[in-house]
């Protein structure tokens, strides 16, 4: 079923009070791609990790778990979701482990080469323009880092009918790969939206 625009766009960017409420349930709905993505990303006790649109922050708190030795930062561009990134991980905000930015992945606010990891989940259908967001996030990754992407693509009937097309922009599994080696990219694994199951994921790594 196509779902309604205001709760689309709501998805895309959440704001105010049904902001936070569509947040609440999102967390729930993302929670096993979330930890999925985190699996791929093979941490390190050492790594400084970003999750970029990390939304309510649970994705902050488990890579939190893995990096003993290491650093988190969320980037999210919708106020609501980084005060609640923020509340959820301010333990370890409060003690230098953690950071949590208002800014979208076309304007990362760190500087070059400053992460081992990089994540992002259901974010990837609003971001403006992949090229510029793929070169943003080559420039915060070091040499070596691993870039791990999961979404929803066109080859999924169910996302196609249920994303509004007007806030959503679903990318097929081989555009985005284009666009990855494009950025100077190499991927090192990919799985396709499963319809039912769990969305496509893709794995890449700085040379
Ligand atoms: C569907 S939610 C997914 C949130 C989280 N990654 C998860 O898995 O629960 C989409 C998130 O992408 C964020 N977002 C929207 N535009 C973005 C952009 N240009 N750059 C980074 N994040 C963006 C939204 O604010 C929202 O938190």
């Amino acid at each position: 079923m196509r779902r309604p625009l205001f709760i689309a766009r709501q998805s895309g960017l959440p704001r105010g009070p049904l902001g936070r409420l569509i947040a609440a349930i999102m967390v729930r709905e993302t929670a096993s791609t979330n930890r999925q993505a985190i699996a791929a990303l093979e941490i390190r006790p050492g790594d400084s990790a970003l999750d970029i649109g990390c939304g309510s922050g649970l994705s902050v708190e488990l890579l939190l778990r893995l990096v003993p030795k290491g650093r988190v930062t969320g980037a999210d561009p919708s106020p609501v979701m980084a005060a609640r990134a923020k509340a959820r991980n301010y333990r370890a905000i409060a003690s230098g482990l953690a950071e949590i930015a208002t800014a979208p992945v076309e304007h990362l606010p760190f500087p070059d080469a400053s992460f081992d990891a990089v994540m992002s989940v259901h974010t990837l259908y609003f971001w403006a323009d992949l090229d510029i967001a793929l070169r943003e996030i080559v420039r915060v990754l070091r040499p070596g880092g691993r870039l791990v992407l999961a979404c929803r693509t066109p080859a999924n009937p169910a996302a196609a009918a249920s994303f509004p097309a007007e806030i959503y922009t679903l990318r097929g599994l081989s555009e985005i790969e284009e666009a990855l080696r494009d950025a100077g990219l190499q991927i090192t694994a990919s799985t396709a939206d499963e319809p039912g199951g769990e969305p496509a994921l893709i794995r890449a790594h700085k040379p």
